[in-house]
């Protein structure tokens, strides 16, 4: 597929909007009446009050892109995949459709709108400890829609367990989905979430917990759903792109912080390894400062 990164923004949001969905601005990435942290990190943060059962204006049904910076990955930025300014897609239950709709809403996105074949499609769902039980719901949901048993994983917290943004708030289980990359190799019958191949593009948030400031997690007032699909990931995959650096979000960044640097890399004679993930860093930064 041949997709802008303007024409996902805009399926994305048209998608949600059909669905019920009211589109709201991106929020400042400086977050406002949050001191839990520095820099708005994803689509719920600005929604915190209204995931915790205040009434939003916009109604119960919300979408948007939202401009995010993590700066928890910056370690990482130069791989394919990490930036630590992105725009994440988004779409919001606030107490109002529950896991089984936002599941569906998300397969029909990548299905019907994406056309994302399901032999390079595998999901992750959360395997269960002391604080919640395993999501046996979400991959049954997933297999009622046509994902194979051997295409479903199931992962401890440190993956499929999303949030609180800072240290207290909303948070809770999810489940997330795997492209498969490789253009070259089809993918396994077997989803390995360790193979490099797969790549996360989206994750649906069950935000039925709060973790309180003494660190226990209870029951949220309000079961809301939270989703967010990085934009940058996606279109890369879609367009069949090895990294977030060959998409129009980044070609003219990259270009011109080459051009600065004197840097010339061809075809017979390429830039070696530390030059190119030099020439991405110094991109993904300059990106983000600027933001
Ligand atoms: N808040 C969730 C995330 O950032 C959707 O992955």
């Amino acid at each position: 597929m041949n997709i802008t990164s303007e024409e996902l923004r805009d399926k994305y949001l048209k998608f949600f909007e059909k669905k019920g969905h009211k589109i709201i601005p991106s929020a400042s990435l400086i977050p406002e009446n949050d001191p839990t942290v520095l820099f708005t990190t994803a689509g719920m943060q600005p929604l915190v009050p209204y995931l915790l059962g205040q009434k939003h204006p916009d109604g119960t049904r919300l979408a948007n892109a939202q401009k995010c910076i993590r700066t928890g990955d910056i370690e990482e930025v130069g791989d394919d995949t990490h930036l630590t300014f992105f725009e994440m897609l988004g779409n919001w239950s606030l107490g109002d459709y529950g896991k089984e709709e936002a599941i569906k809403f998300s397969f029909e996105f990548i299905t019907k709108e994406l056309r994302i074949p399901l032999e390079r499609f595998a999901v992750s769902c959360f395997a269960g400890d002391a604080d919640a039980p395993k999501d046996d719901e979400s991959a049954k949901i997933w297999e009622s829609l046509g994902i194979r048993k051997e295409r479903i994983a199931f992962l401890s917290k440190e993956d499929n367990w999303w949030g609180p943004a800072g240290k207290t708030g909303p948070c809770g289980p999810d489940t997330e989905m795997f492209y498969w990359k490789n253009n070259s190799e089809q993918a396994p019958e077997i989803f390995d979430p360790k193979n490099k191949n797969w790549v996360e593009i989206w994750n649906d948030v069950f935000m039925q917990y709060e973790k309180t400031a003494e660190g226990k997690i209870v029951d949220a007032e309000q079961e809301n759903i939270d989703t967010g699909m990085g934009l940058e990931r996606t279109l890369a995959v879609l367009n069949g792109k090895e990294n977030v650096y060959q998409t129009d979000l980044f070609v003219p960044i990259t270009s011109k912080v080459r051009e600065l640097a004197g840097i010339v890399c061809l075809q017979d004679k390429p830039c070696s390894l530390d030059r190119k993930r030099s020439i991405r860093i110094v991109s993904d930064h300059i990106k983000a400062a600027s933001f």
